[in-house]
């Protein structure tokens, strides 16, 4: 522990504050932290959190998400501007025009999106439950948003619906290519390819297991193999050492690195803890309305 992490350990304790931090979050931030996840067991943990004040080492649409599950309490982000740039990617009026076309819609909405498209949508699902949702709605026609390679890799899962997509996906994920991808499997040609669904189609059919943050996590860690290819954001590669430091983890070249994820530093940490100040707030029709696919999400996910 530096004296950053030892100073956030007390205050935290002094302030009974939880940390929350996501598998991209820095190294030295998930080392401090409470409860390291993916979206869907922080989602989870935040809702049954029992804390004064929940600080979320995430990006807004993670922090807003936990203040929709816990109005009455204090929520705050170490940096107000992480953001995830998938969240706003759904145009004005789309999901309107989809439910005027199809009677028994459901719009299913990636967690990965804001507060305003998730009181339109009908349930929320993370990228480790999407497909076991979707399979177990009643309805027959599926608007997936806003990420197109999650709604596609749904679709391809569950080939009893139609499963129609947004047009919308994440800057990080999508920028990994099958060239890259198949390069970096030259040099390591019996390591397995762990992928996160949100990259590529191109990227997902060149490999051998696509899940969650979470989901990759546990496949390397009981795997025999020793050597993998991780198709993700590189801040995985934290806990994939912590849990099998004795095998190896190679990435596409560039790493992929989320830079709002990353704006959760310590220093970032130990100043909102210091001033309690980047305080989420969500408007509050918008918050119950939200509140409801979100709570449906834990209700079919269990
Ligand atoms: P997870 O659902 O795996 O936590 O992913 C969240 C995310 O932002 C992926 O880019
Ligand atoms: Fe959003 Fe992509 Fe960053 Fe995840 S990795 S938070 S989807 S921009």
């Amino acid at each position: 522990m530096n004296n950053k992490q030892t100073e956030i350990q007390k205050l935290k304790k002094e302030k009974n504050a939880v940390i929350m931090a996501h598998y991209y979050a820095p190294a030295e931030v998930q080392e401090v932290a409470d409860f390291v996840g993916d979206s869907f067991y922080l989602a989870k943990a935040a809702k049954k959190s029992t804390a004064d004040i929940i600080v979320f080492c995430g990006v807004s649409f993670m922090g807003e998400s936990a203040k929709i599950l816990n109005p009455d309490k204090k929520v705050l982000m170490p940096d107000l501007k992480a953001d995830c740039p998938m969240a706003h990617m759904v145009a004005p009026g789309k999901i309107e025009e989809m439910r005027s076309r199809f009677d028994d819609l459901a719009v299913v909405c990636y967690i990965n999106s804001t507060a305003e498209l998730k009181a339109q949508s009908d349930v929320c699902v993370t990228s480790s439950n999407a497909v076991s949702i979707v399979r177990a709605l009643p309805n027959q026609n599926i608007f997936f948003i806003p990420d197109r390679n999650l709604g596609r890799f749904v679709a391809e899962q569950v080939p009893e619906k139609k499963v129609m997509v947004n047009d919308g996906c994440c800057p990080i994920h999508a920028a990994v290519t099958a060239q890259q991808l198949q390069k970096i499997k030259t040099e390591h040609p019996d390591a397995p390819v762990l992928t996160h669904p949100e990259c590529e189609p191109e990227v997902l059919a060149l490999s051998d297991f696509i899940g969650s943050t979470a989901d990759i996590i546990r496949y390397a860690a009981n795997s025999p193999e020793k050597e993998f290819i991780i198709c993700t954001e590189d801040g995985v590669d934290y806990k994939l050492r912590t849990d099998s430091p004795h095998k190896q983890f190679f990435y596409p070249d560039p790493r992929p690195c989320c830079v709002d994820m990353k704006l959760n530093t310590l220093d970032s940490l130990l100043r909102v803890l210091q001033k309690e100040d980047n305080e989420v707030t969500v408007d509050e029709k918008k918050s119950i309305d939200a509140s409801e696919p979100l709570d449906r999400m834990l209700e079919l996910a269990r």
